[in-house]
């Protein structure tokens, strides 16, 4: 049996965190994996899920099985965060293991309805979409999204591979903070990009993994609570791994708005069914206490402010780093670094500059030139805005 398999190719995030972890130099830097760090290099339990997680046990009288579409109301609380206060009675949500999770989900619950359905991602997108794309079988195609010379999105490119969409398929959209490259729609493309969407008869999904560290929380979801307002059918995979720092507890949700009620009941009747066969229930842990904390306004508003603390340190490091590489270059050339959004940026770095980077200055990022600006410190910005002007021609 197993002597069929072929081996899977390396992971490039974990090789690069293995080669990160065996250098000796006291003063690398890494930028590599997706993570949050604060001013003191960790990544932190946020206040509100510590006191979350405590009353959590004191009062939790048995861990018996919840529901198979994961506790109803995380769901609620989690579709309240995302939608605001829009009428329910369209949309239908099952809890999932991560944002992941509710990204494959999604995605097999379009399998199940067309299987023949192409899935467009931007190019460049998070390696996982295409992955799981093509995990699923379904077959995946891009479409333009990343302006390289301005470091933001190649609207007009966007727009044009979008109205040649065919209805029936999907086109997943980053609902904000694109990884890999930070670009995001500004209000008025968004609004270009829904129109658009709404002529083709395509099927969205957005994917949502840091709500919260753009512009604000409210801010963040615009864009996809327009998508809900304008398009018929629109589905959402929401992680609470990065905005509620619960990365290992794997709690996220996925939403499916339907065309009406009756067809929600149908889409719900799916996911749950897609659940059990993918795990029966859903983990529980990160979900309670992310709905114990959405539905106690004290706890949501310390959660809230922590949040905000984050995203303000992400855009301080932005600016800061910004600012270093235009007194070193005496260019404009990184400016965009500063107006970018959510932990990702894409250096417009070659291999060959990436590899010196590694090399001779122990700075690590991955192969694509993204650098997790997330995990930086104020510290470290003087020694790699020298070592960018340096290396990158
Ligand atoms: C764009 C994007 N989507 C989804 C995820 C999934 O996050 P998780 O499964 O850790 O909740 C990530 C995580 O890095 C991501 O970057």
């Amino acid at each position: 049996m197993f002597d069929r398999l072929k081996s899977q190719p390396e992971d490039p995030i974990l090789a690069m965190m293995e080669a990160f972890r065996a250098d000796p130099r006291t003063d690398k830097i890494d930028l590599g994996i997706g993570i949050y760090r604060d001013a003191a290099g960790t990544t932190p339990v946020m206040h509100a899920v510590k006191t979350a997680e405590r009353q959590l046990v004191e009062s939790q009288t048995t861990k018996s099985y919840t529901a198979l579409s994961g506790d109803p109301a995380f769901i609620k609380a989690m579709a309240g965060l995302v939608l605001g206060d829009r009428d329910m009675s369209r949309i239908a949500g099952a809890a999932t293991v991560g944002g992941t999770g509710a990204i494959r989900q999604g995605l097999d619950l379009v399998r199940l309805a067309r299987p023949d359905a192409r899935v467009h991602i931007p190019d460049p997108s998070w390696p996982n979409h295409r992955a799981i794309i093509q995990a699923v079988g379904l077959t995946c195609v891009t479409y333009r999204y990343f302006d390289a010379e301005t470091g933001g999105v190649d609207i007009d490119g966007m727009i044009a591979d979008l109205s040649a969409v065919r209805s029936g398929d999907v086109v997943l959209l980053h609902g904000c903070c694109h990884n890999p490259t930070g670009a995001d729609p500004n209000a008025a493309d968004w609004h270009r990009i829904i129109a658009t969407l709404a002529e083709t008869g395509a099927t969205v999904l957005v994917d949502l993994a840091y709500l919260g560290f753009g512009d604000g929380l409210d801010a963040d979801a615009e864009a996809t609570r327009q998508m809900i307002d304008t398009l018929p059918e629109v589905i959402i995979g929401v992680s609470c791994s990065k905005n509620f720092g619960l990365y290992r507890d794997r709690a996220g949700v996925v939403l499916v708005s339907a065309a009406d009620a009756d067809q929600a009941r149908v889409v719900q009747g799916n996911l749950t069914t897609l659940n059990r066969l993918a795990y029966s229930f859903p983990a529980d842990h990160g979900a309670r206490t992310v709905e114990m904390i959405l539905n106690d306004s004290a706890l949501r508003a310390d959660w809230s402010q922590q949040l905000s603390e984050m995203r303000g340190r992400i855009n301080a490091l932005r600016q800061a780093l910004a600012t270093a590489l235009r007194d070193r270059t005496g260019s404009d050339r990184y400016a965009f670094l500063g107006s970018q959004k959510g932990m990702f940026s894409r250096l417009p770095a070659s291999p060959d500059e990436i590899r010196i980077l590694r090399e001779e200055h122990g700075i690590y990022l991955i192969g694509d030139g993204r650098m997790n600006i997330a995990g930086l410190s104020q510290e470290d910005i003087p020694r790699l805005a020298q070592a960018i002007a340096t290396v990158c021609a």
